[in-house]
């Protein structure tokens, strides 16, 4: 088995023995052991959430102490005290009704969306940084002044240029590769701190 594998298995079986849905999950804990994004008593965004194992980290980090909205094209199964949204995020529907649940603006938005990979790996990219542009609009309508944020993004040539729009936007934007991230997989994580807006 190589390294990865290996890495990709621990991280499935840490997973399933703790009761996160996904192994994901522990992609989104290593991030927050460096950056803390969450404070209790706030509103949280998860776009393209399912399973859902992001959410479960929210609410472990946060002590259950925010108002959890997750948003994902696929069914997710209930969670305790989250309000699930399925619906597509390119949608003005799903934005409406986003808006609708938060009623205040949103103290952090967390984007792990993933198109349907092809494989064509330029390809692939090209469709993520387009959902990733979209997570950012939403952070322009829905994010509060000084909120954070993070945004999975495939690697490609639009990189820059998203990194460019992320940095406009945000005092700062770090770049993390978790260890739970398959080494061989493109995708990197954009960490948003401090919304200027
Ligand atoms: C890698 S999974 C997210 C895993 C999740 N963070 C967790 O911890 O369980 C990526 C998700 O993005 C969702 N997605 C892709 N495009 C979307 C869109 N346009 N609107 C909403 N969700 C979308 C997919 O349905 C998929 O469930």
């Amino acid at each position: 088995m190589r390294l990865s594998e290996a890495r990709k298995d621990r991280y499935r079986k840490l997973a399933k023995d703790k009761g996160y849905r996904s192994r994901a999950a522990y992609k989104l804990k290593q991030i927050n052991e460096s950056y803390h994004l969450f404070e209790p008593k706030s509103t949280v965004l998860d776009i393209g959430c399912a399973p859902g194992g992001w959410i479960q980290v929210v609410q472990e980090i946060t002590n259950n102490k925010c108002l959890i909205i997750g948003v994902d094209i696929k069914n997710v199964e209930p969670i305790k005290d989250v309000v699930i949204i399925q619906g597509d995020i390119e949608s003005e529907v799903t934005i409406k009704k986003i808006e609708s649940i938060a009623r205040s603006k949103i103290s952090v938005i967390l984007s792990d969306m993933s198109p349907n990979v092809s494989g064509l790996w330029e390809i692939d990219h090209v469709k993520q940084i387009l959902l990733t542009e979209k997570a950012l609009n939403i952070c322009n309508i829905l994010l509060r002044q000084k909120g954070n944020a993070v945004f999975k993004v495939f690697q490609g040539e639009m990189l820059k240029e998203i990194e460019g729009k992320m940095k406009q936007m945000f005092e700062k934007v770090y770049i993390a590769k978790p260890d739970a991230s398959r080494k061989e997989s493109s995708e990197l994580y954009y960490i948003c701190l401090n919304f200027r807006y």
